[in-house]
């Protein structure tokens, strides 16, 4: 008898219990256990050891700075042959993984493969747009080909998993993580999430070009207070299972099969350590039959965290809560069979733990199939033309026109133009702060874009995001030019992880760099770089037209020139609010109604020196042609809501519109929304052509958990809007 005949059983069920039976507990905890391969010259120490000491103060930022300097990638080679490690995390080349994956399924007792986690979040080497860029496609489709495309790059190189996608729900533009997310609604960031798990995963995850999708940051990261990261979290019951949870269901119930709970507390309990959140709702009511693996270092936190004493007990908390991997910590690993031994944790609670995560590399086919990839796939799979062409449709797509007074775009190419700004010029802030695995050399920045297309465009970079902006330079670029384009926003690196901002207003003397534009007399097109939604109040007034285009990706300044010039015709609509000022923050569309709704009345809510409504309103987006709607009926038939409304391209050239069903509980025993969307589509007309658009809501969708925290959907009056943003619409009733 060898011990790997457990693979001789038929179904995954018998060979996971044959193999249950012969796994020592030491054995099992190493299915528990992840980690990066990095170490530090000389001192044996993981990255994750070093971001931990670092965390609690054990070393400076300094020292961690020199450490991480010394430092290179090594497997652990004997930790994996005596089994002891699960999963890694943070690295990929196929030559590499499929060597440590080799030494895992040959040279270990029990040949387990090891799973390679990475994350690949908007591309891997095909750079898409940052996430709330591309979510303002608001198509399915194409959120669903990039996650595919992204997949059959990581695999290539050996990730048979992603920490993607993020669907948490950001309302709060301070926070730098909203960067990461579809936006600020739930219904758009559940459809996104079913898209992308569907793209990720393929048709069978089995597919060597198939990896494991991981919806994160599980839960309600984004209602971290004042917008600032890692900041407590305090919701209601019904805010969470309203707003937040829904978009982890619907990638549950797209198949996704490994969740990432967040780093933060929701109402004073941390997701690491929320049995609630890990075993009655995830288990129990979204029916997850995957694994959970914990944010990066989140096992150890639990002690900052304050409901755990030291790392032992941070690891008995974490695992009976329903935490089945640690990424990165070692707790497990170094404590679990002490709890065990001395009662603390039960061998069932470690075992339900292994299964499930047994179970996820049986699914992903891995014990037939360990090596997913080799140097030849790894070669032709990544970065193929059709991937670029690709990518350069999504980025323009992704892109939003705030503004065009007077139609003064599309330009012409042969316009006498000037472009400025120093983020033209950036390849790291095109490509977006979560493309770890991307290249700096294959991104076309704004300027090399425009340039392809229109070569005679002068450029100078005049003002960065910080320090002054330089006259004499901006003075000459305004003498030459007939029109000037200002590309002004944030770095990268101003949004992403551990990116919150307080003021959300251009960074440095970029507002003084375009009143100084605007102050010539000539024409300005303002393109936006930012990865939230920004405070611009006064270029929303000033600028005759503003083109929003987040962080790209690598065919950004491609994609940029397509819509500058007009040979893409934009259609991309915001995803997130965009406030006047910080201090309104979180501000979003669909906030709840109060019993003194904002007016010109003192006595009402509002605030003295703000408007009340957005600059540009959560699925505001406009086109060189313009849309009219008619005709919107809305009827209930056998539990669905059929809303129709007729659509008119009213211009002079082809466009995109996406219609927007929203919906309103006009009298209900609970506040509701203002409006929620509940439905979209997106059509293509030619000028003078009209089309009948029917979206179907279904009328169990209408309801909300009440005070007992039961859903409800309570008859009555129900408002229905349908329009081209969540402030432009037709509107009607329907009675339930
Ligand atoms: C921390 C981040 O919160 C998470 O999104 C990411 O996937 C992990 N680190 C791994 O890098």
């Amino acid at each position: 008898m060898s011990a790997k005949d457990y693979m001789n059983k038929k179904s995954t069920a018998e060979r996971i219990a044959a193999l249950m039976e012969e796994m020592t507990i030491e054995e099992k905890i190493g299915q528990l256990h992840q980690m990066g391969p990095s170490i530090v010259g000389g001192f044996n120490l993981s990255l994750e050891d070093m971001v931990g000491m670092m965390l609690d103060g054990r070393i400076s930022k300094e020292e961690f700075d020199e450490m991480m300097a010394n430092s290179h990638e090594d497997f652990y080679e004997d930790e994996i042959r005596a089994g002891r490690i699960g999963a890694y995390l943070g690295t990929f080349g196929a030559e590499k993984l499929n060597a440590a994956q080799k030494v895992a399924v040959e040279e270990s007792r029990l040949g387990i493969p090891l799973l390679f986690g990475y994350d690949t979040i908007h591309g891997h080497r095909t750079i898409f747009p940052i996430p709330l860029g591309e979510a303002c496609t608001w198509n399915p489709q194409l959120w669903q080909e990039s996650a595919r495309i992204a997949a059959t790059e990581a695999s290539a190189t050996g990730v048979q998993w992603v920490f993607a996608p993020m669907v948490d729900i950001a309302r709060d533009a301070r926070w730098g993580r909203v960067s990461e997310s579809a936006g600020e609604d739930t219904f758009l960031t559940s459809t996104y999430a079913k898209a992308k798990v569907k793209g990720f995963q393929g048709d069978s995850l089995k597919n060597k070009d198939s990896v494991l999708a991981c919806p994160k940051h599980f839960v309600a990261y984004g209602g971290c207070e004042a917008g600032r990261d890692y900041n407590t979290v305090d919701i209601s019951m019904q805010t969470l299972h309203e707003v937040y949870l829904p978009p982890f269901e619907a990638a549950v119930s797209a198949g996704a099969e490994v969740i990432m709970p967040a780093f933060n507390d929701v109402s004073g309990v941390p997701c690491t350590a929320n049995s609630y959140l890990l075993r009655d709702v995830l288990r129990e009511q979204f029916g997850f039959e995957g694994f959970t693996v914990s944010d990066a270092n989140a096992v150890v936190e639990l002690i900052n965290h304050g409901v755990a004493a030291d790392r032992k007990d941070a690891a008995r908390v974490a695992l009976s809560a329903g935490i089945c991997m640690d990424m990165g910590t070692k707790c497990y690993q170094d404590y679990i069979a002490e709890l065990i031994q001395e009662g603390s944790l039960t061998m069932q609670e470690l075992d339900e733990a292994v299964e499930r995560i047994l179970q996820v590399k049986f699914d992903k086919g891995l014990f037939d199939e360990p090596f997913i990839t080799d140097a030849q796939r790894e070669k032709t799979d990544l970065l193929r033309p059709e991937f670029r062409a690709k990518a350069r449709e999504i980025a323009a797509k992704s892109i939003v026109l705030l503004k065009n007074e007077n139609q003064l775009l599309p330009l012409r190419k042969d316009a006498k133009i000037a472009v400025v700004g120093a983020l033209a010029d950036s390849r790291p802030d095109m490509i977006g702060a979560w493309a770890m695995s991307g290249r700096n050399e294959d991104c076309v920045t704004a300027i090399a874009g425009i340039r392809a297309a229109a070569p005679q465009v002068t450029y100078a970079p005049c003002c960065g995001t910080d320090g002054d902006f330089n006259r004499e330079e901006t003075d000459t670029a305004i003498a030459e030019a007939e029109i000037i384009v200002a590309v002004v926003g944030e770095l990268a690196d101003h949004s992403g992880e551990a990116s919150s901002r307080a003021d959300i207003t251009l960074p440095g003397k970029q507002q003084a760099f375009v009143d100084y534009l605007l102050a010539s007399g000539k024409p300005v097109v303002c393109v936006l770089m930012n990865g939230r939604p920004l405070a611009i109040p006064s270029i929303a007034e000033k600028v005759p037209a503003i083109l929003d285009i987040w962080q790209l990706g690598i065919e950004g300044g491609n994609a940029l020139a397509d819509v500058l010039f007009g040979a893409v015709n934009p259609s991309g609509k915001l995803t997130t609010s965009f406030p006047a000022f910080t201090g309104q923050c979180p501000h979003y569309y669909n906030e709840p109604t109060t019993g003194r709704p904002g007016g010109s009345f003192k006595f009402t809510s509002r605030y003295l020196d703000a408007p009340l409504k957005s600059v540009f309103p959560f699925g505001h987006g406009l086109s060189y042609t313009t849309f009219a709607y008619s005709d919107l009926a809305a009827v209930v038939e056998k539990g669905q809501v059929k809303v129709s409304v007729t659509v008119t391209n009213t211009g002079s050239r082809e466009g995109t519109e996406t219609v927007q069903v929203y919906f309103r509980d006009v009298v209900a025993s609970r506040i509701r929304p203002k409006k929620s969307l509940k439905g979209f589509r997106q059509i293509t007309l030619a000028p003078g052509e009209r089309r009948c658009v029917t979206i179907t809501v279904p009328v169990a969708e209408l309801g909300y958990y009440d005070n007992r925290m039961e859903y409800i959907v309570e008859p009555g009056t129900f408002r229905v809007m349908a329009g081209t943003s969540s402030e432009e619409y037709l509107e009607t009733e329907i009675c339930l």
